[in-house]
């Protein structure tokens, strides 16, 4: 059984989901069976967004799958040109996703857009304290069960914290051994935030770039000694660390590897707590991601942002 996390709302997050970002096109078809092979697999977690163009696709895997709407956690994202209208593009997800609610709604970045897909200069309306007001009002609807962000950083989610009423269930980041994020991941817990980490097999930002710890020294001695894989290794540290980890895989022996946790020695989890402290390796590995997108809001340099 997959290990699941219980989040601030009440609910419970199970910790090993199918990330369905399949490049800019949504994957059409692939989309809609990787999601139904997983379902058969044993997942009962899917993490979509209405920038992944697939939400149609990974609704009608979902009903084709015959398991209980009930028994699936469900996520999508908010984009970034509707931080104008919350509960439209909210409706727009549900309409697209053939649901009546969602288990978690994010906001998929902090920076807004306009309509037209422009970005709305840092600070200026709607601000990404006015969007999390929106989307606080969500969760009177019965459309959402908990509401989360992602890409927030700790500076973000200190101002989010002050200005608003809703603690976020959840904040989803680029998050696996290169980039452990300590900070990040010691106020999460202070405040009662799961963590949750996409691409948690250091894929790089190449679409389809073979995963960096697959090949890691440490990683491989690990997975030599417990009899099992890589990429278990780098999933289940994530795991054990306590974030809910997001792997994409349209293979169904990988994805079955990917939902098969295992138990590390505290040994083990300081080994690759500092792999990225090995020359070169802390560091973000895709080409859009939180920690750019916070540096360039702030115009702080990448040391500062630890
Ligand atoms: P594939 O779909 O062929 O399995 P992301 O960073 O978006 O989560 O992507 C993960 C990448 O790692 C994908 O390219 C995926 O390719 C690959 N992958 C997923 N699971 C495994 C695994 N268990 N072993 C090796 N590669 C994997």
């Amino acid at each position: 059984d997959i290990p699941s996390f219980p989040l601030n709302s009440g609910y419970k997050m199970p910790s090993v989901g199918m990330g369905v970002w399949l490049g800019p096109d949504g994957g059409g078809e692939a989309a809609k069976q990787m999601c139904l092979t997983a379902l058969q697999l044993g997942y009962r977690h899917i993490d979509t967004a209405s920038g992944y163009a697939n939400e149609e696709q990974v609704g009608r895997a979902i009903r084709e799958s015959g398991v209980p709407r009930e028994e699936i956690f469900l996520t999508t994202k908010l984009p970034n040109h509707h931080h104008h209208k919350v509960a439209e593009s909210l409706q727009e997800s549900l309409d697209k996703l053939g649901a009546d609610y969602v288990d978690l709604y994010l906001m998929h970045w902090p920076q807004a857009y306009t309509d037209d897909n422009k970005m709305i200069p840092y600070g200026e309306s709607p601000t990404y304290v006015e969007t999390w007001r929106d989307m606080e009002k969500l969760l009177g609807t019965g459309k959402v069960r908990s509401i989360g962000v992602s890409n927030f950083s700790v500076a973000l989610l200190e101002v989010l914290l002050k200005e608003t009423t809703v603690v976020p269930a959840a904040n989803q980041v680029e998050m696996h051994p290169c980039l452990p994020s300590f900070e990040l991941k010691t106020y999460c817990d202070e405040k009662g935030i799961i963590l949750t980490a996409y691409s948690p097999l250091g894929r790089p930002k190449e679409y389809d770039g073979k995963p960096v710890f697959l090949e890691d020294a440490d990683v491989l001695k690990i997975a030599q000694i417990h009899g099992t894989t890589p990429a278990q290794v780098t999933l289940s540290w994530g795991i054990q660390r306590g974030t809910v980890v997001i792997p994409k895989s349209e293979n169904p022996k990988r994805m079955r590897q990917n939902i098969t946790v295992i138990k590390l020695t505290s040994e083990d989890m300081a080994v690759i707590d500092s792999i990225h402290q090995k020359p070169g390796m802390h560091r973000s590995l895709l080409k859009f991601h939180s920690v750019s997108l916070d540096a360039k809001i702030h115009g702080w340099t990448y040391e500062q942002l630890g």
